[in-house]
């Protein structure tokens, strides 16, 4: 059968971004038969042995109580399981002296679902037929906010300025405030912190900034939190969330051992929650109350918070460790290779000053010799100006073993040394 598909069907049937490259990285593992390969490709985080006891014990402790039917043999409210929905409240308001009430809560499937939401009843046309951008102020940023918006040319990325220390090879991204324009025409704002693909956190100062430049026109800015205390709390530098009147912070549950069970959360204002809330009845009813009913236990518990700070925050800051203490070695000092800071999330984010070939040539580069990174052309979603660091950019996943990280870089560092002296061939 060959169905005729609308616009949106055939928009939303393209894949895109990094799952785009995914099914090309499936193609390799599967066809490269018996060879063997590093693949620091996944944004999939790792199963924490402490991490999966915790869901275990909530599940354990869910299936003895009288609670478990009511959690899955009957359907509920849209807005998300008021107990959980509550774990949150309280957890929030303790933590950060807040005064929330359940209806500054929506669960949503996934957070990625919120994003959804978000830049389509924010972004897009309005009744009068004027187009509302969904804003990215620094790119680059999460590749999911590519496939987000039904009026793919509401989403709008902006340019970062560049803080290098060349002779230390690091970087850093900034907002460049020059540039961002945050005006009558914005339907929202999102942006990831701290942000995959780069490990940056925007400063208190920048987010206060951003949020004081939209709140005279009511404009929501959505935080992605997905990497943020105080779960998953995979934060390397310190950070606390920003509150604010026009800012909705989003939490994830899947870097917190749950992505199987998709757990979003938006906090923020009623108004923004209820709108949000509508569009999700109409387009799920509700979220899987499941996973709900063991968070709102490792909530409550005060474990989850725990294990967040003393096991996966500490897993993977070691990984970034492991990461940059080889580059520092192995890396020519010569070369103009830059690393941006790692301030939090499970991936490193290196730049090549100059790279002599694309950033999807030398991904296939380093596929002939058994290592598995995503391009960084993926990661610019909405920025539409031509830019060559677009195509000099690499993603790597903090999702090996240190052995496997330290030996991937190594490689890395010999299939890079030969492109900038010039000498490499590209299998075909
Ligand atoms: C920055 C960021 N936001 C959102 C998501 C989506 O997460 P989920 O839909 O599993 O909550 C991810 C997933 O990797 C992410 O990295």
């Amino acid at each position: 059968m060959n169905p005729a598909l609308t616009k949106i069907g055939a928009q939303m049937s393209n894949l895109t971004g990094v799952r785009a490259i995914m099914k090309d990285i499936i193609e390799t593992l599967q066809t490269g038969a018996g060879r063997q390969f590093i693949n620091l490709s996944a944004g999939n985080p790792l199963i924490l042995p402490e991490v999966e006891q915790l869901w275990r014990d909530c599940t354990v402790d869910l299936l003895n109580s009288s609670e478990y039917g009511e959690v899955v043999c009957r359907y509920g409210s849209s807005q998300g399981y008021a107990p959980f929905i509550e774990a949150i409240v309280n957890d929030f308001n303790q933590r950060y002296g807040l005064n929330l009430t359940d209806k500054n809560i929506l669960i949503t499937p996934g957070s990625q679902t919120l994003y959804f939401y978000a830049a389509n009843v924010f972004g897009g046309y309005t009744e009068s037929g004027s187009l509302k951008q969904v804003v990215l102020p620094l790119s680059p940023d999460y590749t999911g906010y590519g496939g987000v918006a039904l009026s793919p040319e509401s989403l709008i990325a902006y340019k970062p300025t560049l803080d290098i220390n060349a002779a230390a090879h690091r970087f850093k991204y900034r907002p460049d405030f020059s540039q961002l324009s945050i005006n009558e025409n914005t339907g929202c704002v999102i942006f990831s912190r701290p942000c995959n693909p780069t490990g940056n956190v925007l400063t208190d100062e920048e987010v206060n900034k951003i949020a004081a430049l939209a709140a005279p026109y009511d404009i929501p800015v959505f935080i992605d939190s997905a990497y943020a205390p105080p779960y998953p709390a995979l934060n390397f530098t310190k950070m606390t969330p920003v509150f604010g009147d026009n800012i909705i912070h989003c939490l994830s549950l899947s870097k917190a051992g749950l992505p199987g069970e998709r757990i979003g959360i938006a906090i923020g204002d009623e108004k923004v929650i209820q709108v949000l809330e509508c569009f999700q009845t109409n387009m799920c009813i509700h979220p899987s109350r499941y996973g709900q009913a063991i968070a709102s236990r490792a909530i409550n518990s005060g474990k989850l918070a725990n294990i967040s700070e003393t096991v996966i925050r500490s897993f993977y800051q070691n990984k970034f460790t492991v990461l940059e203490s080889t580059l520092d070695v192995v890396m020519p000092k010569d070369l103009p290779w830059l690393l941006h800071l790692g301030e939090g999330a499970i991936f490193a984010w290196l730049w090549f000053q100059n790279l002599p070939i694309t950033d999807w040539e030398l991904y296939q580069l380093l596929k002939q010799v058994g290592v598995i990174v995503v391009p960084g052309s993926s990661f610019f979603p909405g920025l539409r100006e031509e830019w060559e660091h677009k195509h000099q950019c690499l993603r790597i996943s903090l999702t090996g073993s240190d052995e496997e990280i330290a030996i991937a870089m190594q490689k890395l560092a010999k299939v890079v040394e030969s492109v900038y002296q010039g000498d490499t061939v590209l299998n075909s």
